[in-house]
């Protein structure tokens, strides 16, 4: 196994789903950011964050913390520009994975709640299909979890 605990950081439970599916397939303990406080620093970890903006969420807190082998970044878009996402997040050689999440509108609070309207008038303003898609996503609310997207996070772990 490239890591020996599975860390992340989850608003609304779509990554939290992630990390948990990924617990029972590997037997890995599974942990919030916010409680790693009595794992070693130098233990390395498949650190899975929701995306805001771009940014994979808590990524810079993990690196600080603990030897962060592998990342997942969990959005709401069908797919990632995987370089970006690697150089937006100084990921340089660590090995990302993107994962489809969801999302749910109820659960979207306070700042994000506020960041999440301003992309809606964005996107309300548009006709393409992806746009159209993710305005229906952000309205409605939509989960697109599976099982399937975490075969390369499983094979990658197994290396
Ligand atoms: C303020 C805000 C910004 C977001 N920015 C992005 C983004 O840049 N790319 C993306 O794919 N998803 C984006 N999303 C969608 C979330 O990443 C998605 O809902 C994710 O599944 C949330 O994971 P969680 O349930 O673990 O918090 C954004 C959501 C919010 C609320």
């Amino acid at each position: 196994m490239r890591a020996s605990a599975i860390v992340y950081t989850s608003a609304t439970g779509f990554t939290a789903q992630y990390a948990t599916l990924l617990h029972h397939q590997t037997g890995l303990p599974v942990c919030r950011l916010e409680d790693t406080g009595r794992l070693p620093r130098n233990t390395p970890v498949l650190y899975l964050g929701w995306l805001r903006a771009g940014r994979i969420m808590g990524l810079k807190k993990a690196r600080a913390q603990l030897a962060v082998a592998g990342v997942c970044a969990v959005g709401l878009s069908p797919a990632a520009d995987q370089e970006k996402l690697s150089r937006d997040n100084r990921l340089e050689q660590v090995p990302l994975f993107y994962l489809r999440g969801g999302y749910a509108p109820a659960r979207v609070r306070g700042i994000n709640k506020m960041m999440m309207a301003a992309m809606e008038k964005v996107l309300s303003g548009k006709s393409d299909p992806q746009s159209r898609s993710a305005l229906d996503a952000v309205r409605q609310g939509a989960d697109w979890v599976s099982q399937d997207q975490l075969e390369p996070v499983l094979d990658w772990l197994d290396g």
